[in-house]
């Protein structure tokens, strides 16, 4: 929920609209987006006949949903850019392991409408802006350029004849690849793969100079913002839409499953999904891999900020009067039912972060007073009467 709300705070300052599409979608739009001899397409979609013999899926991803919500309901501006924000469950049926789960969440954006990189580098920046905020450090971005159609066809045949030369070198798997989708051997994770990688051609040797030159943009923009990122001739996605600028964010703390998030243009696939020629670009990131990522950093405390500690059994009354005026003036507080010791309920304050305790016993009660604890280290603590608590903590925590 945090980062949900992060989201919106962050994304609605770039100027991204909401947008909440179906868990469910035709299995045909996948197909036809992501692309039919994807490993998405091909092994990890949830996919079912509903009860009017329509193929269903669970959508594994949140582009192709916005596209066609794009062109359904008439979400195209006359020469405006759209640009949409959404969070939500997507499914891959992927065998489980840390930060890969059949059922895993994204924070999504996607921008419809620009050709200009400076939707690029505005994705960028919106999704830096956003680890920024959640307190993620030593996110990078890994940038690679795939060109248009041309590029990459050319590119495939040039990639495929020096893979043949090298196939005793290269997995099965990379093997059946070099038919179907021969771009995928780049990120095969196998150490002999890797080696044959190494000294493959790039495919930005094969691209437009146009599009190189927004490599150098991207990268620059990037460098310009205080963002990490670098070229990566490996980064080649594993979903069919994308063209030109492509990338990825590794973070270190995620062991082998390092994407944080993904993304890049997609310019053909409005008009690949019956819509208008529409130049886009968008990204993801994956919720469970940034938990991961925050609490590799130390998890920051989240309990409330005032915990009220009430000690012995006369204590346990007024105590907890006083917490339901304190939470009915709008402030976050907790209190031990228990009746544990001074000490206990101190330790677990500070355990979940509390900023403030109210101490109140036999002796407080009979003066009619609360002590108020300051929780941050070396913070001390007065005693107060009761009827100024509230008007005490107005003043410190507003
Ligand atoms: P993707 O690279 O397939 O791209 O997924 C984006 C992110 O979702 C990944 O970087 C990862 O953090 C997370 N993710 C993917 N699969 C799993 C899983 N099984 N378990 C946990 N997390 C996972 C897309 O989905 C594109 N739609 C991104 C995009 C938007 N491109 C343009 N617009």
């Amino acid at each position: 929920e945090r980062f949900e709300r992060m989201a919106q705070d962050v994304f609605t300052r770039f100027g991204f609209e909401p947008i909440r599409t179906p868990v469910m979608e035709e299995a045909d739009l996948f197909r036809r987006s992501v692309g039919e001899s994807t490993d998405i397409v091909q092994k990890e979609m949830y996919e079912f006949e509903d009860r009017g013999h329509t193929r269903i899926a669970l959508r594994p991803e949140g582009t192709a949903g916005v596209v066609r919500a794009f062109i359904e309901n008439h979400l195209a501006h006359e020469s405006a850019v759209r640009k949409f924000y959404y969070y939500g469950p997507m499914f891959r049926a992927e065998r489980p392991q840390a930060g890969r789960m059949r059922q895993f969440h994204q924070i999504g954006l996607e921008s419809l409408g620009s050709d200009s990189v400076r939707a690029d580098t505005e994705i960028m920046q919106a999704l830096a802006a956003f680890l920024n905020a959640a307190g993620i450090r030593g996110a990078e971005f890994q940038i690679n350029c795939l060109g248009d159609p041309d590029d990459r066809k050319r590119y495939a045949g040039e990639l495929r004849s020096y893979l043949e030369r090298r196939i005793g070198d290269i997995c099965e798997t990379c093997r059946i690849r070099m038919d179907a989708n021969v771009m995928r051997v780049l990120d095969c994770k196998n150490p002999s793969c890797r080696d044959v990688v190494r000294d493959a051609p790039k495919i930005l040797e094969s691209v437009k100079d146009a599009y190189r030159a927004e490599l150098e943009v991207v990268l620059g923009v990037l460098a310009e913002s205080g963002i990490k990122g670098r070229y990566n001739p490996t980064v080649v996605r594993g979903l069919d839409y994308y063209t030109r600028i492509v990338f990825e964010v590794t973070h270190p703390d995620l062991g082998s499953q390092d994407a944080l998030a993904a993304g890049g243009r997609y310019d053909l696939l409005v008009k690949q999904l019956g819509g208008r020629a529409t130049p886009a670009v968008g990204c993801a990131l994956g919720m469970e891999r940034l938990v991961m990522a925050m609490k590799a950093a130390g998890d920051p405390a989240s309990g409330p900020r005032i915990v009220v500690v009430a000690l012995g059994e006369s204590a346990q009354q007024p105590g907890y009067r006083l917490l339901s005026q304190i939470r009915a003036e709008g402030f976050d507080s907790d209190m031990d039912f228990e009746n544990r010791s001074l000490k206990a309920q101190l330790r677990r304050a500070e355990k979940c972060g509390a900023r403030w305790c109210l101490i109140l016993g036999d002796n407080e009660i009979q003066k009619q007073t609360v002590i108020i604890k300051d929780m941050t280290e070396g913070g001390g603590q007065n005693e107060i009467p009761a009827g100024d608590v509230l008007g005490h903590l107005r003043k410190v925590l507003q």
